[in-house]
């Protein structure tokens, strides 16, 4: 990042605690807007990255590249990719991780190059940032990992160590995590959450999930949502709470934002286990399942065998309450 950008944000900081910081600025905004001063307490703040201000240099060249595989991922790397053929669907990174990983609550990604190298549950060891990166390009990419020395792997690796430049060391932002989702008292009703798809889902994603293909075929303007092309059961998406906390602040797209979510959380949860009932539809497989030690999987992971014994069934749909009470009476802590 230039200098100037870094000053500018250093300058902002001490002057607000609780502001919306665009000091920089989206295409064409002009500077940051201060908004309520809370002088008590720190609330994280709101970083918006200006991607016209990218570096210059071989390492620009590199970081540019990783923003345009990010967001135009089938084009380079899918299976019928220009610069190689990794992927086994024609989804793009930015599909979910909003904005090339730069939105907030939409599986951000600023903070991802410092807090790798990072110990993964899911698979019982400590993940670099490559593998966490070829993690997502085998699911739910359904594709075959990138060499580690291959120009998109360190054009991937170069974008996120770009975008995290951005974040002051330790800083908490606002948006780094998705929204979070009540849980409640009842399972998951995937008849009312088909219900809520089609009135709310459908005109965009298909009836059938299918997604809309872009003219081209290349990669789509609605990227599928189940399916064969669509993520793979062991991606996070497909897990009901993990879905349901990304959507409420980010879908339906025309409608859904972090600080106006359009759906309630009940309605989340319900569309999300819709989405993600396998039994009415195929997904591409996965051979082998995760989380070496059952203690760290995540309660909405529905894959035996579990640390407690409640049925596959209420480990995706819910309740998940009585899960969650049962693993702090045994002193674990349960994750989703
Ligand atoms: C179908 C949605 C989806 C797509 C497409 C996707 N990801 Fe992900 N990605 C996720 C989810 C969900 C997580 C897990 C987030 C969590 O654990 O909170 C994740 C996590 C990550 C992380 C780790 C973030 C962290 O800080 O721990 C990286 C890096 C990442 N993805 C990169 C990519 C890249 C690069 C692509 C494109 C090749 C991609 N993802 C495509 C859904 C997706
Ligand atoms: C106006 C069109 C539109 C509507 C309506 C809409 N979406 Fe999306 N959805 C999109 C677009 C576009 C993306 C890709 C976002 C991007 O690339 O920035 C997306 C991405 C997604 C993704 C992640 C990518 C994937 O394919 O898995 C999920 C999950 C999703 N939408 C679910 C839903 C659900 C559930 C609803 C209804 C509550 C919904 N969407 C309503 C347009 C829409």
């Amino acid at each position: 990042m230039k200098k100037m950008q870094w000053l500018a944000i250093v300058a902002c900081l001490p002057m607000v605690m609780w502001v919306w910081i665009a000091c920089t600025s989206v295409a064409g905004e002009k500077q940051p807007e201060a908004k309520a001063v809370d002088s008590a307490v720190a609330k994280p703040e709101l970083i918006v990255i200006d991607s016209a201000d990218m570096p210059d240099g071989k390492f620009g060249d590199l970081v540019k590249y990783g923003r345009e595989l990010m967001m135009r991922t089938a084009y380079y790397i899918g299976p019928e990719g220009k610069n190689g053929k990794y992927l086994g669907n024609k989804m793009n990174c930015t599909n979910c991780h909003q904005d090339a990983g730069t939105k907030p609550f939409s599986f951000n990604l600023m903070a991802s190059h410092a807090n790798y190298p990072q110990y993964r549950a899911r698979e019982g060891k400590v993940l670099t940032l490559a593998e966490r990166v070829n993690n997502c390009v085998m699911r739910p990419h359904n594709g075959k990992p990138l060499p580690l020395d291959s120009r998109e792997m360190v054009a991937f690796l170069s974008y996120l160590k770009w975008i995290n430049s951005y974040i002051p060391k330790d800083q908490h932002y606002l948006g780094a995590k998705n929204l979070s989702v009540d849980l409640p008292a009842r399972a998951a009703d995937t008849a009312k959450g088909a219900v809520l798809y089609a009135a709310n889902c459908a005109r965009c994603h298909g009836a059938n999930g299918e997604g809309q293909m872009r003219f081209d075929k290349a990669t789509y303007d609605y990227p599928p949502l189940w399916g064969q092309y669509g993520y793979q059961p062991g991606s996070s998406m497909h897990r009901v709470l993990m879905q349901a906390k990304w959507l409420k602040a980010n879908m339906p797209y025309d409608k859904a934002t972090h600080d106006k979510p359009f759906l309630t959380d009940e309605e989340a949860i319900d569309i999300a286990a819709f989405v993600n009932d396998d039994t009415r539809h195929k997904r591409p497989g996965v051979t082998d399942f995760d989380y070496p030690n059952k203690e760290e999987k995540a309660i909405d992971y529905d894959h035996p065998p579990f640390a407690d014994t409640f049925p596959a069934a209420q480990h995706k749909y819910g309740p998940f309450k009585p899960i969650i009470d049962d693993w702090k009476a045994k002193g674990l802590k349960a994750s989703y």
